[in-house]
């Protein structure tokens, strides 16, 4: 069922564990999402960028979302990740989003506060969850193989600046950049545990969020996830799954076309991932079906 985001993060930051978000640009990528969340027992967002939305366009992806979401008896939130205007996340909220994310963290703070205010107000408004970003998570989701890149300090968030933000904005939960980076980082990526905590305790009832969460190890995400962490962003991955079982597939099947063949073990490799995450961010079992 499509539901919206708050009793779930809420219910995520009273008892220590985190939702799974996890990126779709398709029918495959989304099944496997709903799908592991389904076996798991599991609440699950999905989430869309701009550019999943440009690729498949909003009413095709939002349309699927909500279809596969209502035939599964597990609460779905539907959540536009990285938005950058006003503009995307008015006409999300129109396809029916729950949760926007708007995005102005390349912005001067001022221009972050003054963008992020607006999309708060145009949110609340239609009772739609919103999360924004202060400091830089970097990197791009997808990149490959970068090894010991670190999140320069300027970059990070300041623990300083989250009380104002979240005040001035009105903002429901924070990504923070505590380490992590969009894409995969051949193990060499970190949480940056000391500054989850001097955030956490500056704003206790704050629910924060983790993007880049590819390529960390599930010692740290299972740790990052029992803090007030309650929403871990996932993409990377789910491509590495799904690259990899196609590859798998023609290095037998060199003269096979039918796509269901093709795509359908990339869906199982896919929802394997998920599964995992799901478990180790400790929302497994929690779902009332
Ligand atoms: O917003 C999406 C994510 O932060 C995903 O990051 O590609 O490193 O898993 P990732
Ligand atoms: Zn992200």
């Amino acid at each position: 069922m499509l539901v919206k985001p708050q009793d779930y993060i809420n219910d995520a930051l009273n008892n220590h564990y985190a939702l799974g978000s996890f990126n779709s640009v398709n029918l495959e990528m989304t099944q496997a999402i709903i799908g592991a969340a389904g076996k798991k027992k599991s609440a699950v967002i999905v989430q869309t960028s701009e550019g999943a939305i440009e690729y498949a366009g909003l009413a095709a992806i939002s349309g699927m979302i909500k279809i596969l979401a209502e035939e599964s008896l597990i609460p779905v939130i539907m959540h536009l990740d990285h938005g950058k205007s006003l503009a995307i996340v008015r006409k999300c909220i129109e396809a029916g989003y729950g949760s926007v994310m708007i995005d102005a963290s390349k912005e001067s703070l001022a221009d972050n506060v003054a963008i992020t205010r607006e999309a708060v107000e145009v949110a609340h408004a239609r009772g739609v969850w919103v999360e924004a970003e202060l400091g830089a998570i970097m990197g791009m989701e997808g990149a490959m193989g970068l090894r010991g890149r670190r999140t320069p300090n300027d970059f990070l968030t300041k623990p300083q600046q989250v009380v104002d933000f979240v005040e001035q904005t009105g903002v429901d939960a924070l990504a923070v950049s505590v380490g992590t980076i969009h894409g995969a980082f051949t193990g060499q990526e970190y949480i940056r545990f000391e500054l989850v905590e001097k955030i956490e305790k500056i704003t206790p009832d704050l629910p924060l969020v983790v993007h880049g969460a590819s390529g960390i190890t599930n010692e740290h995400l299972r740790r990052v996830a029992s803090s007030n962490v309650c929403k871990i962003n996932i993409d990377t991955e789910m491509r590495i799954a799904f690259t990899e079982a196609v590859k798998a597939y023609f290095s037998v099947n060199h003269d096979k076309v039918d796509i269901r063949d093709i795509l359908g073990p990339a869906r199982e490799a896919m929802q394997q991932v998920v599964e995992i995450k799901l478990d180790v961010f400790g929302s497994s079992g929690l779902a009332d079906v």
